[in-house]
């Protein structure tokens, strides 16, 4: 009898279907919340959306030469996210699977997703970017991989991050940072209306 008793415990410890590393991933807007509700790592931020897969994650974000686990989820700023999808799924991309978001207190749309041909709302093509991070950084740029930079002040990041309307604006801007805020919306607005 004791050996039907452990069959049947060890079954049930087996991974559930639904949170399995082998299932495919089923990404949709709901997939994506509140940054700040993901875990900080030098400045961006990560998740894993298989239950159980946090921890690989930030080990690979802390890792000197790094893979990112399946699942993985990163993001710098609200409306651009990076998921890793399984392994063999787009080899182009090392897997990583790009998304442009709209975000609002209400949640999260996807605008774009895709792997090589996905364009920002700044005409800069995520892939294009990202694949000059050095090998060893498996796509993620950082301020210090190889990837051309950013435009956007290291200051106005944190604060995007800090003001993400999903985090039911559990951050009051001070003055001087809504004037911040304003004044980069009005600058990328300007250069958009310029590059038309
Ligand atoms: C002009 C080049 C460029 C383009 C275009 C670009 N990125 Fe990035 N991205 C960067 C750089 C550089 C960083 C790191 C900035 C920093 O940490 O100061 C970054 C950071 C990120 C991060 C945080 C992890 C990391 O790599 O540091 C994510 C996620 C991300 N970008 C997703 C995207 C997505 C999705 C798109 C397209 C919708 C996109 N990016 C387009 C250059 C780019």
């Amino acid at each position: 009898m004791k050996w039907i008793l452990t069959l049947i415990i060890s079954l049930t410890a087996l991974p559930h279907g639904a949170f399995s590393a082998d299932k495919p991933l089923e990404i949709d807007a709901k997939s994506f919340g509140c940054m700040l509700d993901m875990t900080p790592v030098r400045g961006f931020y990560v998740d894993n959306l298989i239950p159980g897969e946090l921890d690989k994650t930030v080990a690979a974000a802390n890792a000197e030469k790094t893979v990112y686990p399946a699942g993985s989820v990163v993001q710098l700023v609200p409306d651009e996210v990076m998921v890793k999808r399984q392994s063999g799924f787009n080899s182009a991309t090392k897997d990583w699977e790009f998304f442009e978001l709209n975000v609002n207190q209400e949640g999260s749309q996807i605008n774009k997703r895709g792997f090589v041909d996905v364009v920002n709302r700044f005409g800069g093509n995520c892939f294009g970017c990202h694949i000059k991070a050095k090998p060893e950084f498996d796509m993620v740029c950082e301020n210090s991989h190889g990837c051309d930079p950013i435009a956007i002040p290291r200051p106005i990041i944190t604060l995007l991050q800090k003001t993400d309307a999903r985090c039911g604006g559990r951050y009051t801007p001070q003055p001087q940072e809504i004037e911040m805020l304003k004044q980069f919306k009005a600058a990328i607005a300007a250069q958009m209306a310029k590059d038309k």
